[in-house]
Order: C-alpha cells, then structure tokens, then sequence
C-alpha cells in the first residue's frame, strides 16, 4: 500500500538530485498523469519547470480555460494555441490511424519549438506502470528523447512505477482538484478521434457540444464516478428527422458510455432511461445539425472504447 507523503517526499529528492539547477519541460493535458508529474516536479525544481499546455483545436468545451484556471497561479505555465497548425494539416484527411500521426507529429513539432525557446535538458512525463509494463518491459529509468529536429532531452518519469489509482492518491494529497484527480480519461488526440470521417471546425464543434451534453447529465446523474468514460461520437451517417413540421437531414450521434479498470477491457452497463431520453432530447434539441442519437451498447472486446 503506497504511502502518498513518504512517495511525495522521497520522489522530489529524487527530482532535485536528477536535474539540478537545468531547466525541464513537460507537456500538460490536464489528465491526472502529467498533472501530477506536473506539481512534483514543480514541488522540487520550482519554476525551472515549464509546464506547457498545447491546444490542438480539439479539446472539450472549456477545457483550455478550466486548465489554464487551474495551473497557471500554481506553475511555471504556459498555454500554447496551435490549433490553425494542427487543423491544417489534418484538412481532408479520413483515416483514423493518419489523423493521429498527424496530430503526434505536429505536437511533438509544437513542443519542441517552446523546448528550445525554454532552454530545457530535461523531459518530463506522466508515463504509468501499465504504460510500459507490457509494452516494454522494465527499461532504465535515465534515458534520452532525441526530438525529430535533433533536441535531445534526458526523461524525467516521476510516477513511472504507479498505478492509476495511486496517481490519483498522490494528486489528492498534493491539494489537485477532485475534478483533476477524478476525470475520465481523454484521448491525446482528443475530438478528433470522436468524429468519424473527414474533421470539419463545424463537425468538431458539433461533437464539442453534444460531448459537453454527456458530461453535464452523466455528472447530474452522479455517474460520472463509476463510468470510466462517457462521452458522444459524430459519426460521419446523416439521417433523415422531423423537427418542427419540416423534414430534416441531419448527423447521428452515438452515445458511448463504458465501466472499466485499464482500458483493455470494458463494459456497457445498464444505465439510467431517464438520463438517456434526456440527453437524446437536448442534443437533437440544442445541436440543431443532429437529427439522431442513438445508444451504443457493445463491450470491448470486441469493439474498442473510441471509435475512430
Ligand atoms: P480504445 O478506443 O483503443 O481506447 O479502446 C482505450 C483507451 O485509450 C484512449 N485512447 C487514446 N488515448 N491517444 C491517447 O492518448 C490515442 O490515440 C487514443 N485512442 C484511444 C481511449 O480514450 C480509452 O481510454
């Protein structure tokens, strides 16, 4: 059973002993991971860390502005709006797998232009056990990232032996928002893996709102703590609806709400009919390009938790 103070404790000695007086860099998604690896760097080095948050254009709703809210009166923070070069490059593309290249390559190009301009010899990450565990298997801790434009910084992995649950332990005991410590998971590339097809500014922006829906009646429900993820899809169908007296023809969105512990395997459980008609009714209310919405109920396997 991990102790979160004796861990805090003997994890900035480390930090301190590891970088010195050099400058580090970390790139900061507001998940609970490199928030947390985020505080205890900050804790050991100070503001010789940069934590940087960049936007892709692909976030929630808010999520910018709650982040920048949250960390800037407590780190070295800075909030990078890359979201015209991300979206350009992502312009016509439909492939799943090239979109999230896309969005890798043009991140790691994001960061490493702020790594350079900071001066850092040092790369922090929010890496978890099961992040390498079975992937890779047990790997030095001190090693090197070279940058695809040559930088060459020296990992920093604080929380590399934890589990989620003792991430989110430490978080709480650091003095990290409940909603930092207790968020469902997003996924790097965010929305652009929950819009089927090719990503328009007006399809991200209508997954942007239905999936700010979700997550308002998901929370109302009080669900949102033993739901790993819920979150809405915009698939790529358009389908014909009724609304008012006139003949619509609009997307249909997919509601996709799953338990798990690991993402390797997860469940639909039986959820509330109340909170499922009542986010059908606003999304197709509220989101006027939606015509349908419809209740995905497949595990993983087979189906995977995201859809694109
Ligand atoms: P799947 O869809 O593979 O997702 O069942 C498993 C977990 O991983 C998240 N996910 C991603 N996270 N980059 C990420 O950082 C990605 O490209 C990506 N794809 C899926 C997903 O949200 C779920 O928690």
């Amino acid at each position: 059973m991990l102790d979160p103070s004796d861990f805090i404790k003997e994890s900035i000695e480390g930090i301190k002993k590891q970088i010195g007086d050099e400058k580090a860099i970390i790139a900061l998604s507001g998940g609970v991971d490199s928030s947390v690896a985020s505080v205890l760097v900050s804790e050991a080095i100070g503001d010789n860390l940069l934590a940087v948050f960049v936007d892709h254009g692909l976030l929630r709703e808010g999520e910018a502005e709650y982040v920048k809210e949250t960390f800037e009166p407590r780190l070295n923070f800075d909030c990078i709006d890359a979201s015209e070069e991300f979206l350009k490059e992502l312009e016509g593309v439909e492939d799943p797998e090239e979109k999230r290249k896309i969005i890798g390559e043009v991140f790691i190009r994001v960061f490493e232009r702020e790594a350079e301009k900071e001066g850092a010899k040092f790369l922090v990450q929010g890496t978890i056990a099961p992040d390498w565990i079975e992937s890779e298997g047990k790997i030095k801790s001190h090693h090197n990232v070279a940058l695809p434009h040559g930088l060459v910084l020296e990992l920093v992995e604080p929380i590399r032996e934890l589990y989620k649950d003792e991430v989110r332990v430490v978080g709480s005991e650091m003095g990290l928002p409940d909603e930092i410590v207790n968020r469902q998971p997003f996924p790097g590339p965010g929305l652009a893996v929950r819009v089927v097809g090719k990503l328009t500014p007006e399809k991200i922006e209508i997954c942007r709102k239905a999936n700010a829906i979700v997550e308002e009646e998901v929370k109302k429900e009080g669900l949102d703590e033993s739901l790993w993820q819920y979150f809405a899809v915009l698939t790529d169908t358009k389908v014909t609806g009724v609304k008012g007296d006139i003949r619509d023809f609009g997307y249909l969105v997919v509601l996709r709400m799953v338990e798990s512990w690991d993402a390797m395997t997860a469940n639909v459980p039986e959820l509330p009919w109340g909170m499922i008609r009542t986010i059908s009714a606003r999304i197709t209310a509220e989101v006027s390009e939606v015509t349908h919405v419809a209740l995905s109920v497949s595990d993983k396997p087979p189906s995977t938790i995201e859809f694109a």
